[in-house]
């Protein structure tokens, strides 16, 4: 099984996929950032994949043929989202249904969306956690392998909380990605 990582951030969750020694082949960036530093470090192939274009004109599809032709010339099985920035379309989707994991940090169905975090906070929640599921076109839905919470403190800040859930992420992540490996591997139905 081969397996993509993809990310655009600090690469702390790479770097607990790397450590729990998940077959990972490949580690895509769409941006400068420490994840390639992290990835360099482990000796795995990375490919920059660079998006230059931010804005609303942003040509997803253009950027989403450039990804896939990079994943199918590795012979890419499996592709588990690492804290990436973009939103991949439905060409990826369809060429990897079922094959793509993503960790959010929240409990889904709340709070979806990039300022997860954030909005659990400005809510009040006294719980809010993590996800692991599969990633499908519709951003943070598809099908949730495993989930765990974490208290919310009076005093928590954004930067404290995330650092929470992200300890939680960095230990549920790779043991799901592992059994999902399993199951695919068996023929047998992701649960
Ligand atoms: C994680 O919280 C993950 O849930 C979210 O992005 C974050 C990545 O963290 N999708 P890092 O950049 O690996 O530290």
């Amino acid at each position: 099984m081969r397996i993509a990582a993809l990310a655009s951030g600090t690469g702390t969750i790479l770097e607990a996929l790397i450590a729990a020694e998940l077959p990972i082949s490949l580690v895509i960036v769409d941006r400068p950032c420490t994840a390639m530093a992290v990835t360099k470090s482990a000796k795995i192939e990375l490919a920059e994949v660079i998006r230059t274009d931010f804005s609303v004109n942003f040509d997803r599809d253009r950027y989403s043929d450039e990804l896939l032709a990079v994943l199918h010339a590795r012979e890419i099985d499996l592709i588990v989202m690492a804290g990436f920035g973009t939103i991949v379309g439905n060409i990826i989707h369809l060429a990897y249904k079922n094959r793509i994991l993503n960790t959010h940090p929240s409990l889904l169905p709340a709070f979806k969306g990039w300022h997860a975090v954030d909005e659990a906070l400005l809510a009040g929640v006294k719980v809010t956690g993590c996800t692991v599921h599969i990633a499908s076109l519709e951003v943070d839905e598809g099908l949730i392998l495993d989930q765990e919470a974490v208290s919310i403190f009076a005093d928590d800040t954004k930067e404290s909380l995330h650092e929470r859930i992200k300890a939680v992420e960095r230990r549920i992540y790779p043991a799901t990605i592992r059994r999902v490996i399993t199951q695919l591997e068996n023929g047998e139905p992701l649960s």
